[in-house]
């Protein structure tokens, strides 16, 4: 699957502000910052996603941080789960998927719903994972995506070979981690799913612009928000004031390509 990638992002904006921020980043007013002081910024901006974990950062609204590139965001809604994005690979997805029902320790609640934000691998590939537990479950999951995802995917599929190897630079991949690499920007360390995934994702529900739709109990408006990729999609929620807006906000350096 194709590296490109990246990111992932984060959420929510609730009344009192926006979260996600400032975990551990410096302030920005010590720029620039002198080369020595590079290893440290580094370290610093690790505890962004070291430890993993989950938090909760609105009402019945679950951020999972530092499993993957991108996190992994459950809403906890009256009549069943809506998740949005799963990350890059079957394993970080079941993780973080097992941490966030924990959290609010309930495993009978329906999934109803993902939702993928937009076509890079570490937001999309978990989704299978999740499906596969929907499946023994009995739980007939609805799939949200822009529609031109798809398109995104096989058009990102053809350019593969290079991407991977744009993604080996961007990512730090042939560095050591822990010594010649301290974290990969959006996230410690990229990590790719060698083994091929057969599984084609099939989107229930797409939209053009904006639709509203009404999940486990609660109304989602989704929005196409050209930004990071061309396919994104924000999500709000008016009952929480709560808008996820992928990967059009993170922090680290923005993908220019
Ligand atoms: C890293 O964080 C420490 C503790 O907050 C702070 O004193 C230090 O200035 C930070 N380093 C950089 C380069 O910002
Ligand atoms: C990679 O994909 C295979 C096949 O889909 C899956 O069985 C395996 O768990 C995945 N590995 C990781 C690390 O996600
Ligand atoms: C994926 O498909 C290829 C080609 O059809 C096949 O050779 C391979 O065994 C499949 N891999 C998995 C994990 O199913
Ligand atoms: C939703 O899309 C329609 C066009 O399809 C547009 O007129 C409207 O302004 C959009 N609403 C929002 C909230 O973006
Ligand atoms: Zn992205």
């Amino acid at each position: 699957m194709v590296r490109i990638i990246l990111t992932s992002l984060v959420l929510v904006a609730s009344l009192t502000g926006c979260w996600g921020l400032g975990f551990g980043t410096p302030s920005p007013n010590k720029w620039p910052l002198r080369v020595f002081e590079a290893d440290d910024y580094l370290r610093n901006h690790s505890q962004i996603f070291i430890p993993r974990r989950v938090i909760n950062v609105g009402e019945d609204i679950y951020s999972a941080i530092g499993y993957a590139l991108a996190n992994m965001i459950m809403i906890n809604g009256p009549d069943g789960i809506v998740i949005i994005d799963t990350t890059e690979t079957m394993i970080d997805s079941w993780t973080a998927y097992e941490d966030l029902r924990n959290e609010i320790d309930d495993w009978t609640k329906p999934l109803v719903a993902i939702i993928l934000t937009h076509f890079h691998t570490d937001h999309y590939v978990g989704t299978f994972r999740l499906l596969e537990h929907a499946e023994t479950q009995g739980w007939n999951v609805r799939i949200f995506t822009h529609e031109t995802t798809l398109d995104e995917m096989a058009r990102s599929s053809v350019f593969k070979l290079y991407a991977s190897r744009r993604g080996t630079r961007q990512f730090g991949d042939a560095l050591v981690l822990g010594e010649e690499l301290l974290n990969a920007g959006i996230g410690l360390e990229s990590k790719h799913n060698d083994t091929i995934v057969n599984d084609t994702l099939v989107p229930t529900d797409t939209y053009r612009d904006n639709t509203t739709v009404q999940l486990a109990g609660l109304e989602f408006e989704l929005m196409r928000t050209k930004g990071e990729t061309d396919d994104q999609t924000s999500i709000w929620i008016p009952s929480k004031r709560a808008l996820f807006c992928g990967d059009n906000l993170y922090e680290a350096f923005p993908n220019l390509y």
